[in-house]
């Protein structure tokens, strides 16, 4: 097994344009997660969560400081290579879940092993989307269109679909943030379940308490910076 960290970042910085005028939004983030570990980010609306997320997710290569992810640089990435690292080792929730309206429960969560170059056989991936979605308490909603789903079901189809692939790292924005308490709590369980059985470590931006209270690290952003931990 590697020694090395799932996620080492050091002094990253993250800065956007507005009106000619340079916004530094991350202003020098360090951080390293291992195995198993699950760490949340909290902080105000706008601190930067979402931005962190797809840096370490491979998805925004135009950070300034130094993010490893499963011993790989990311900025000696070519896109090709961020792709690759993204369909094969990582599961993200996205915000806004970013479904696929035209497909069913069922395909879209089978999509990340669609991407896999050696993804398993139709009757496979269907029996690991039921398993997935039993999980997150959708079972026997496989053939249903996701525009008929109320938002916490699809915010749910998007987290089974997020570890169809058994990711080593889960990145989670806002997972609970339409689940009542019940539900974000069989959620916190598969994420624990993940981790234990996969070795999966988890880094979840949140608002719910609940949720970052499971965390073995708070990290609490403000303007840019890690204000405690
Ligand atoms: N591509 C972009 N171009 C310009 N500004 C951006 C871009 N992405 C993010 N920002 C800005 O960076 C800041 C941080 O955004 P981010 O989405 O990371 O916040 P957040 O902490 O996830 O907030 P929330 O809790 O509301 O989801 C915001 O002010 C946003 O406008
Ligand atoms: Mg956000």
């Amino acid at each position: 097994m590697s020694a090395a960290p799932i996620v080492s970042l050091t002094s990253v910085k993250r800065s956007f344009e507005e009106g000619g005028r340079r916004r530094d939004v991350l202003a020098g983030i360090d951080l390293e997660i291992g195995a198993k570990q699950m760490i949340a980010l909290v902080g105000p609306s706008g601190c930067g969560k979402t931005t962190l997320l797809s840096i370490v997710g491979a998805l925004d290569a135009g950070f300034d400081g130094s993010a490893h992810l499963l011993g790989q640089d990311l900025a000696a990435l070519d896109d090709d290579a961020r792709s690759r690292l993204r369909a094969t080792e990582l599961g993200f929730v996205f915000q806004a879940f970013c479904l696929l309206d035209h497909l069913t429960v069922r395909q879209n969560v089978e999509v990340p092993l669609w991407l896999l170059d050696d993804g398993p056989d139709a009757d496979t991936a269907a029996k690991r989307a039921s398993e997935m979605l039993e999980r997150v308490g959708l079972g026997g909603r496989e053939g249903q269109s996701v525009m008929q789903l109320s938002g916490g079901e699809r915010q749910r189809v998007a987290i089974a679909r997020a570890m169809i692939n058994r990711p080593k790292l889960l990145l989670a924005d806002e997972p609970t943030g339409n689940l009542d308490t019940e539900t974000g709590a069989r959620i916190f369980g598969l994420f624990d379940a993940m981790r234990a059985e996969e070795g999966c470590a988890v880094l979840v931006a949140t608002h719910d308490a609940a949720m970052a209270e499971r965390a073995d690290r708070v990290l609490r952003f403000e303007q840019g910076r890690v204000v405690s931990q």
